[in-house]
């Protein structure tokens, strides 16, 4: 039997766990405690943060599953290096994550900006910005909103818009000196783009690419869009306002130029890329790259894959998605680019705590309607992204604390039946947005 290591403990890798289980057996590392209820742990009684370097008991403990496809959540551990410190251990070790350099499209704006130009990929113009000198210079060439980026890896935190110069300045400043993100680092002033915002999600396997779904979300707090920014509170699939037109727009214009980049620059890919596009009126654009899935669309889309999931993932791993091009539910679009085309929609709505993104839950007894597993009757999920589980009770545990989920066969009765799923799960000290995926 196909064997995963899922790797990262938030609500998108208790989803992997949950739906590579349907059809796998799964192991996680540095893991949730609902993660653990479905997934062995391999690193027990061990701390092992997901943003250093393994240590050698580590390594030897996330390599000690023979056989076993190693899947990689969360970023961080790439972009500190743990896929190249497997491959010098292991060489054949299958993988679904890049290397450390190949993170970059994630982890450096800059790079990603400079890959996308060189390979004709369409982006907002930019500068790179080393000082608060360099930032009064390329100012001139910016209209207003400024689009600051700090260009490395900031928690979600290094993004901003601003209307007025001087407090772009300021942030800027926070960037470069290190004040903001505990260590100097270039920023990026970038051209303002408007329009609705949609992810696309890749499985590559080094050389073919296949398009598992699209999604979006909503990173606003409150409903309508008003808030502090989070990281998402809430996502659906797939995105009704892309035609079969759009789809081949950005199939030619988009993910070509990204494939054909990968291959010319030689960098080798196996893993998941999640593109952010905007809708321009001047057409589609990248916003940016990461080298994972999104969290929270993963949790929408991988229920609408079911067990295919854990079969294009052993694909992927082994460097053969292009057997699957005999599968009927995959579409062949264009040399080594497959698409695959769901008859299910989802929507998954994060329930958080009552002070999220300000504050964090601690300790709250949660409902008995949250033990995993998590599949539901009709459909339904609840994953778990902030919780601990004691004595067989599960508590929150963080800010966004479950992930609740549902797929019909359309987007409107996904929506429904997710939202009655939510409706016994949140409680006084809970909350949710009321309008994810209503038109
Ligand atoms: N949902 C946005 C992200 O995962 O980055």
């Amino acid at each position: 039997m196909t064997e995963f290591v899922i790797v990262g403990r938030g609500g998108r890798e208790h989803a992997l766990a949950e739906i590579l289980g349907q059809a796998a057996a799964v192991f996680s590392f540095a893991g949730s405690d609902a993660i653990r209820h479905v997934a062995p742990p391999l690193d027990e009684g061990m701390t092992v943060a997901l943003d250093r370097e393994l240590g050698d008991a580590a390594l030897s403990a996330l390599l000690s599953r023979p056989g076993s496809i190693i899947v990689f959540g969360p970023e961080q551990p790439m972009a500190v290096g743990w896929v190249d410190q497997i491959r010098i251990a292991e060489p054949d070790r299958l993988v679904l994550g890049p290397s450390q350099f190949a993170a970059q499209l994630e982890t450096s704006k800059w790079w990603a900006k400079e890959f996308m130009v060189r390979n004709g990929v369409p982006t907002g113009a930019a500068e790179r910005i080393k000082s608060v000198d360099d930032f009064e210079r390329f100012t001139l060439q910016f209209e207003p909103p400024y689009v600051i980026k700090a260009d490395g890896l900031a928690a979600g935190k290094g993004v901003a818009i601003f209307d007025q110069v001087g407090p772009a300045r300021a942030f800027v400043d926070g960037i470069v000196s290190g004040d903001l993100f505990g260590r100097p680092q270039p920023a990026l002033i970038e051209e303002f783009l408007a329009g609705p915002e949609l992810s696309v999600f890749l499985l590559l396997d080094g050389d073919s690419a296949l398009q598992m779904g699209m999604a979006r979300d909503y990173k606003r707090a409150f409903d309508d869009d008003q808030g502090p920014n989070t990281g998402g509170m809430g996502s659906f699939t797939p995105v009704p306002d892309i035609s079969a037109d759009d789809q081949r727009v950005i199939d030619q214009r988009i993910l070509r130029p990204i494939l054909d980049g990968l291959r010319r620059e030689q960098l080798f890919y196996r893993g998941f890329l999640y593109v952010g596009l905007i809708r321009t009126e001047r057409g589609f654009r990248v916003l940016e790259f990461n080298v994972r899935m999104g969290d929270p669309e993963t949790q929408a889309l991988l229920p609408t894959l079911g067990m295919r999931a854990a079969v294009w993932f052993e694909h992927a791993a082994c460097g053969e998605l292009n057997q699957l091009a005999d599968d009927m539910d995959i579409e062949a679009v264009a040399p080594n680019l497959y698409r695959f085309v769901s008859a299910q929609a989802a929507v998954c709505v994060v329930v958080a705590a009552e002070s999220y993104p300000q504050a964090s839950l601690q300790g709250e007894r949660l409902s008995a309607d949250v033990v995993p597993p998590a599949c539901r009757p009709a459909g339904g999920y609840i994953f778990h992204a902030g919780t601990r589980c004691c004595d067989g009770d599960w508590y929150a545990d963080g800010g966004r604390i479950l992930n609740v989920v549902a797929t019909a066969d359309r987007l409107d009765l996904a929506r429904q039946q997710c939202y009655i799923l939510a409706q016994e799960v949140v409680d006084l000290k809970l909350r949710m947005r009321r309008d994810i995926a209503a038109f």
